[in-house]
């Protein structure tokens, strides 16, 4: 048996927001560049490099990981989703939690996780938005599965869908995304809406003509 390597190189099949990509990459390369350098869908950001802001999140077969600690090769045959096609979405806001609204979609084309940051003025810069909407969309996910989170009273039952889920699950559930602008409050609010829970006093309601969360700009 060799251990020796000779190609550093692989030919994949990346499926992104829906679409087939054949790529060469390199096997070192990250999701998280494979998706900014080469499919120039800049909207997941680089922010520490290293797994520990969470700005470059996106979603793997509807789970969300960091894309800068994913090899780009180990996505291949998954469903990749970044927050350029979080729209798309079949059934809204996360398995498990679809009302009328979210099964068809908003009118205005926005998952509602979009559509809630933009009520409760969830973004400042706008640069951790991608991945706090794609960690929020994750995360209602897995509360929809009954999946519970480090401060939920009863581990073993776990939590029974989003409309229960409290501020402390939701902080504890989003702690892996942080914004250096501290739009925190806000981002609160807007999962707690998009949970079906009561948003409460969290967060103001956005003023008119604020911009759409879109993942397009900062680069
Ligand atoms: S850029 Fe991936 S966690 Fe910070
Ligand atoms: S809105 Fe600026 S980093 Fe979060």
């Amino acid at each position: 048996m060799s251990l020796l390597h000779t190609a550093s190189t692989s030919e994949i099949t990346l499926r992104v927001n829906g679409e087939e990509h054949h790529l060469t990459v390199d096997n070192r390369s990250t999701l998280l560049d494979t998706l900014r350098e080469q499919l120039r869908l800049t909207g997941a950001k680089k922010g520490c490099d290293h797994g520990q802001c969470g700005a470059c999140t996106v979603l793997v077969d509807g789970e969300r990981v960091n894309s800068c600690l994913t090899l780009t090769v180990t996505a291949e045959g998954r469903d990749v989703v970044s927050i350029e096609g979080v729209a798309g979405l079949a059934g809204g806001a996360a398995a498990g939690t679809e009302t009328a609204e979210t099964a068809a979609g908003t009118a205005d084309g926005l998952h509602p996780v979009q559509r809630a940051f933009l009520t409760h003025d969830g973004l400042q810069c706008g640069y951790c938005t991608p991945g706090q909407i794609c960690s929020a969309i994750g995360a209602l996910g897995e509360a929809a599965r009954g999946w519970p989170s480090r401060v939920t009273q009863d581990l073993v039952a776990g939590v029974t869908g989003t409309t229960g889920l409290t501020p402390d699950e939701v902080r504890e559930r989003m702690s892996g995304n942080l914004c250096r602008c501290g739009a925190h409050p806000g981002i609160v609010a807007a999962v707690l809406e998009a949970a079906g829970a009561d948003p409460g006093e969290h967060g103001p309601a956005a003023p008119a003509g604020s911009a759409v969360p879109s993942g397009r700009s900062p680069r």
